[in-house]
């Protein structure tokens, strides 16, 4: 069945209002699509790997919905402070709790939350609160306020993430007006030879935010955990694993969806991680 909704973010938050068109037919994962790095997908070109993977436009004069950044781009921008704080802010994925929501015994996803007013120069926290998304856009956990353990303080205070965030913003795929938060999630996922790691349990999706920043910080001894676009009929459109820190992903949450794949351990090694860096933009107004 076929049908069309409004975008469920609000006019005032939400500058850009796609035609949503949901398709109730499952869609596989990307296998047996053969979408590869620089193929001309659609009415969109890539020029990821080339420089600093900017997009090209779309057919209809919007920009292309999401960018593929290699990691010069954020490299570049945190060269430009003390290397201590950037040690610290990566060190910080070392000391995530247990995402208590994702019923996992022993737990295989960790993760904090903080949210942030957002602007031009401006990265200031906001009082921490659940991490809420509408049924509509999450299977899973849609409807259910997740309590997350906040920032370390040093973590949101730091020049790091000030850094990473207002390099993202100044790259998001679209137009800003209307947005003016950010959540901020740091996120590990494992893997042993005896349980995969889902990075995205809740399998194809929308997050129901504007953009959507997928940072990695790392990866270590890990197999899969391949990130893939779709459009909103659901046909895969791009998909590329994310290898080398700071390498990123930005793209516009109200028009294309997205999956990551199971990760597993490499063979012979006991336990896989791979920790990133989720930076959601949307307008205030929204319940979050
Ligand atoms: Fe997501």
């Amino acid at each position: 069945m076929n049908g069309a909704r409004d975008c469920p973010l609000t006019s005032a938050g939400c500058p850009v209002r796609p035609r949503w068109t949901r398709r109730e037919r499952q869609v596989p994962w990307c296998q047996g699509t053969q979408l590869a790095r620089g193929e001309r997908v659609m009415s969109y070109s890539f020029a990821v790997g080339s420089g600093d993977g900017t997009a090209a436009g779309g057919a209809s004069g919007q920009p292309a919905p999401f960018t593929h950044h290699t990691p010069a781009l954020l490299t570049a921008a945190l060269g430009r402070i003390p290397p201590d704080s950037v040690a610290e802010f990566t060190g910080s994925w070392n000391d995530l709790p247990a995402d208590t929501h994702v019923a996992a015994d022993p737990p295989y996803r960790f993760r904090r939350y903080g949210r942030f007013r957002v602007g031009d120069g401006l990265l200031e926290p906001l009082p921490h609160v659940p991490f809420f998304q509408d049924r509509a856009v999450n299977k899973v956990h849609g409807g259910v306020a997740r309590m997350f353990a906040p920032l370390d303080g040093g973590v949101a205070q730091g020049a790091a993430l000030r850094t990473v965030v207002r390099t993202l913003w100044e790259h998001l795929p679209g137009p800003r007006t209307g947005i003016d938060t950010c959540g901020i999630h740091q996120i590990r996922v494992t893997a042993t030879p005896d349980a995969e790691g889902l990075p995205a349990p809740e399998g194809v999706h929308q997050d129901g935010h504007c953009y959507v920043a997928q940072v990695l910080i790392g990866r270590a001894d890990v197999r899969g955990a391949e990130s893939c676009l779709y459009d909103l009929d659901r046909t895969p459109v791009y998909r590329a694993s994310l290898e080398s820190p700071w390498e990123t992903i930005v793209l516009d949450d109200r028009r294309v969806l997205h999956g990551v794949s199971p990760l597993t351990p490499t063979p012979g090694a006991r336990t896989g991680v791979r920790d990133m860096l989720l930076v959601d933009f949307f307008g205030g107004d929204v319940r979050r």
